[in-house]
């Protein structure tokens, strides 16, 4: 279904994120037919460039980043002709004014700010869109994680934001809520009869999500040191995951129900402070090894200096409330692991007794394996009797949908559906504001007890799956980590 007409300027035009995902974004929503005319993208950022030169930019994007067959000429051709570029600086007004008069030209188009820059600088450019007039009625801003590196930061960037566009104005991205699998959770879960009755502390034993990455820094040496795993994965995308697999049903679709009921569970999270912190999680670094076949350096070598920032985390969470007291959510993400994989796993609780004696062999508990990527599916694990006529022998298999077999479609990328979104004023797939502040306030003593404990990242040998004592968190509560199968 197409979109109304827009203006997206993208701040950080010329960017990685504007390179690799945005650009390439909104061609295939182009492709799908979804753009209608006056539709404009309009890079901006401080390198002084042509229109010219943008599009050029733009064009090496797209045959970067899409199949060859994927660029028919025409298309190509349409999609450049939207393309503009504005020199603008954030701390000066030079710049400013070139821009709103190009988009005077769609005065009434809806208008999406898109901040793929530093979060050091959202204050400006707000500052600059407001002074110079820039809002209108059909104006939104869209924001690109780090939300902050804790609360207090979280809520000095959220006012600054705040003081310029109104709550519902304000979009904040996390990529993983566009996954078509991480929506696809919503869909098993309240689509399905099957499996809420047994949603809970009664019927699930554990939960797990992993997270895990093979790439390592990719150059994003500033940010990253900075951050860790902690504040780069779980904060956002990991407790994201954690939500949608805990929350209550919302009472519709509707951004307020689904975000009301995500921030009950992000305020239900048992606190992990300087008393348990050793006990509940793990820090690990990766150390050299090998990754997708080649040798790989550790983490201080590509830094190039001496760090602790960890790379891998590893928590036992629980989540205090009437659906899953005792329910533990064993969390894990990391990069330069075993290989890229990620999938929540609902392990249900053992049958109360078997009826069939040892001769049938072990009986495992259900599990249903929800796989997030690559490889994207859904697997419920059941014991069935073998078949043959040598008795009762029973075995563990499991019931599979693989995306890939069951639709024979393109799996757009996450940006393409929250790109559109933010045109539709649809925000249940963007976090509000008290759902960041939530998750920074269980991770801000998480943190802080680090530092004060002075716990250090363990090493991990690049291509494993990080420290054992990840593996011993999950053990020592008889439980092992979902095998890759
Ligand atoms: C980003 C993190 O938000 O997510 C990166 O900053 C990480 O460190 C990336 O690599 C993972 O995203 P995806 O979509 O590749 O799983």
């Amino acid at each position: 279904i197409p979109v109304e007409p827009f203006d997206y300027v993208v701040f950080g035009g010329t960017g990685d994120l504007a390179e690799r995902k945005l650009l390439p974004a909104l061609f295939h929503r182009q492709l799908a037919g979804q753009l209608t005319e006056p539709t404009r993208i309009i890079g901006a950022s401080r390198t002084a460039m042509s229109n010219e030169d943008y599009r050029k930019f733009t064009l090496e994007a797209l045959q970067e980043h899409l199949k060859a067959e994927e660029l028919e000429e025409n298309e190509v051709a349409k999609f450049l002709q939207r393309v503009h570029y504005v020199s603008v600086d954030a701390k000066s007004d030079q710049g400013w004014e070139d821009l709103k008069k190009l988009l005077d030209q769609g005065k009434d188009i809806v208008r999406a700010f898109y901040l793929a820059v530093s979060p050091s600088i959202f204050g400006d450019i707000a500052d600059k869109i407001r002074d110079h007039k820039l809002i209108t009625k059909s104006t939104r801003i869209v924001v690109e994680k780090p939300i902050g590196r804790d609360l207090a930061s979280a809520q000095i960037l959220n006012d600054t934001i705040g003081k310029v566009f109104k709550e519902e104005q304000i979009f904040r991205i996390d990529h993983y809520l566009g996954k078509e699998t991480v929506q696809n959770l919503m869909a098993l879960r309240f689509a399905n009869a099957l499996y809420e009755p047994l949603w809970n502390s009664a019927h699930i034993d554990h939960v797990q999500i992993t997270v895990a990455e093979s790439v390592g820094l990719e150059g994003r040496v500033t940010y990253y040191d900075k951050a860790g795993a902690l504040r780069d994965m779980v904060q956002n995308h990991i407790l994201q995951l954690l939500c949608l697999v805990a929350m209550e049903a919302p009472f519709s679709m509707d951004a307020e129900g689904v975000r009301d009921e995500k921030l009950k569970v992000l305020r239900s999270l048992k606190p992990i402070t300087e008393a348990n912190v050793e006990k509940l999680t793990v820090r690990g670094q990766y150390r050299a090894g090998a990754s997708a076949g080649g040798a790989v350096n550790g983490y201080q070598e590509e830094l190039g200096s001496a760090s602790d920032t960890e790379t891998f985390v590893a928590i036992k969470a629980e989540i205090n409330n009437w659906r899953w007291a005792g329910v533990p959510f064993y969390l894990r993400t990391g990069k330069r692991l075993a290989t890229r994989m990620s999938e929540i796993v609902i392990a249900f609780k053992p049958i109360p007794h078997s009826i069939f004696g040892d001769a049938a062999g072990r009986i495992e508990a259900n599990k249903l394996v929800i796989r997030l990527q690559p490889d994207e599916g859904v697997k419920q694990w059941l014991m069935i009797k073998d078949p043959g006529p040598g008795g009762m022998r029973l075995r563990h298999v499991s019931l599979d949908m693989s995306f890939a077999q069951a639709f024979d479609v393109r799996n757009p990328d996450a940006y393409e559906r929250l790109l559109m979104d933010v045109i539709r004023s649809n925000q249940t797939l963007f976090m509000r504001r008290d759902e960041v502040e939530a998750a920074w306030k269980w991770c801000d003593p998480i943190l802080k007890a680090w530092e004060e404990i002075g716990q250090k990242a363990q090493g991990y040998t690049s291509g494993t799956w990080g420290p054992s004592q990840a593996i011993a968190l999950i053990e020592r509560d008889g439980r092992t980590w979902h095998e890759n199968d």
